[in-house]
């Protein structure tokens, strides 16, 4: 039996024991996507076969582009120099100087920030934090949390109470009770084909004057929402959408939370979307792009009142009972700080910002071709619906998604008949124009 396992351990095509993650694990190890390596814009594959491009930077992580030298020799360097300290009592010196590198990016007084290792626990922290904010401030009936239709914050238990994706709570029982959801703001009808913010939709925020009015605002924490949904096929937040939900929240004393987890280092051309809307949240979730992918990372930025909303009481008691084993692990915050020198030496965010017509003009040329419902684009990201076949929700796109590694050597993500596109900021003009015009061909494929 022992020897039986190591056998089995050692042999390179043993696909069955990984229970891959939101995939169909049956139909990939049908035909596997392997990858055993990458650099910049591209991975390459097992079979040692050609390069493939890159159209979503992982997922919508690696901002600055895969295996860049500096990440690569920052981590090595911490794992031979401190792999490990406590993260609860004590720290090591990379955590403060990455939280303050964040600090200094984020808008307005959010300059207090909280590690953890991805983007689920990057929302339930600020959930977390939000119920315990009013609860320390003696307003501890403050316990609803509104998140939106169509939104996503990862897989926790938190995370997909507020989220608004059915297959991601319909199995997994009652979820947290007391949320409410606002309505998604993308409508077809009224968007199609828009690039960049659409004119539609601001009057959608008003909904949440009807929450409060149905629940009384002295039962409400929090509302959470991507200010870019990305998950759900990239849909930019209408124009004077995210004014108006910050004003409600203002007007109730309700906290605002922008979970910037795709949004966040450089995706819409800033630094956190907050800076291109103009609106500032009560606290940001980040993950991903804070180390451009190359080790797990997520955290919390908060403002600086409500952190020392929590600073009260004797010195000695913990103020936040909350954190992970791995918060402000070394190797993340040392890939971290090497990320952000990358970013502000290679100027991504602004790369992000001049490459955002030529990403939407490029995804526009795919309007016309058979099955193509909509394009959206904003930043460096686009987002394309395709026409369902009938009785098969989702088949095209997932076959677009197979053909597009095997038949073109690009990564493209799909999710029910979505594709998304957002290549690392690093991207040239012609590998842009190179996705679309491998993604057309895709798309006249599964036709
Ligand atoms: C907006 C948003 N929040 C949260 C998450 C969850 O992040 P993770 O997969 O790192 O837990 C994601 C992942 O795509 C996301 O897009």
């Amino acid at each position: 039996m022992a020897q039986t396992r190591v056998a089995a351990a050692s042999a390179p095509n043993d696909l069955e024991s990984f229970w891959l993650p939101f995939t169909p694990n049956r139909g990939f190890k049908r035909a596997p996507r392997l990858i055993v390596r990458a650099k910049d814009m591209h991975y390459y594959t097992a079979a040692g076969g050609p390069a493939v491009l890159d159209g979503t930077a992982g997922l919508w992580c690696t901002n600055a582009g895969h295996n860049r030298d500096p990440i690569v020799a920052a981590i090595q360097r911490q794992a031979a120099e401190l792999d490990f300290s406590p993260a609860f009592q004590f720290a090591h010196p990379k955590a403060f100087s990455l939280a303050s590198r964040i600090a200094a990016l984020a808008p307005g007084d959010l300059n207090r920030v909280f590690f953890c290792n991805s983007g689920s626990e990057a929302c339930d922290t600020a959930l977390k934090i939000a119920l315990a904010y009013h609860h320390v401030r003696g307003e501890g009936t403050r316990t609803r949390l509104i998140g939106r239709e169509r939104g996503y914050h990862g897989v926790g238990f938190g995370g997909i109470s507020v989220g608004g994706m059915v297959n991601n709570r319909k199995f997994f029982g009652t979820l947290l009770t007391g949320v409410d959801h606002l309505p998604a703001t993308y409508s077809r009808e009224h968007q199609a084909f828009t690039k960049g913010e659409p004119e539609w939709g601001a009057h959608l925020a008003d909904e949440l004057e009807r929450i409060v009015a149905l629940h009384d605002a002295s039962t409400i924490a929090a509302v959470i929402v991507e200010p870019m949904a990305g998950s759900t096929g990239v849909l930019p937040p209408p124009k004077g959408y995210l004014e108006r939900v910050r004003a409600i929240c203002d007007k109730h004393g309700i906290l605002l939370i922008f979970d910037e987890v795709i949004t966040g280092f450089g995706r819409l051309g800033h630094a956190f979307a907050a800076e291109r809307y103009g609106v500032t949240p009560d606290l940001i979730c980040f993950a991903k792009g804070v180390t451009s992918g190359a080790v797990p990372m997520g955290g919390v930025i908060a403002r600086e009142s409500l952190y020392d909303a929590f600073m009260r009481g004797p010195e000695h008691v913990i103020e936040l009972f909350h954190g992970y084993t791995y918060s402000a692990h070394p190797l993340a915050c040392a890939a971290g700080l090497a990320a952000l020198d990358l970013y502000r030496d290679e100027k991504l965010f602004e790369r992000a910002k001049k490459l955002e017509p030529v990403m939407a003009d490029a995804a526009m040329m795919l309007k016309g071709l058979p099955g193509v419902l909509d394009v959206r684009t904003v930043g460096v990201a686009a987002g394309i619906d395709l026409a369902s076949r009938p009785g098969a929700v989702g088949l095209r796109a997932y076959e677009a998604m197979e053909r597009a590694f095997h038949d073109e050597d690009l990564v493209i993500r799909v999710g029910g008949e979505t594709i998304a596109i957002a290549p690392p900021l690093i991207v040239s003009e012609a590998q842009i124009a190179e996705i679309f015009e491998k993604l057309a061909h895709v798309i006249r494929a599964v036709n």
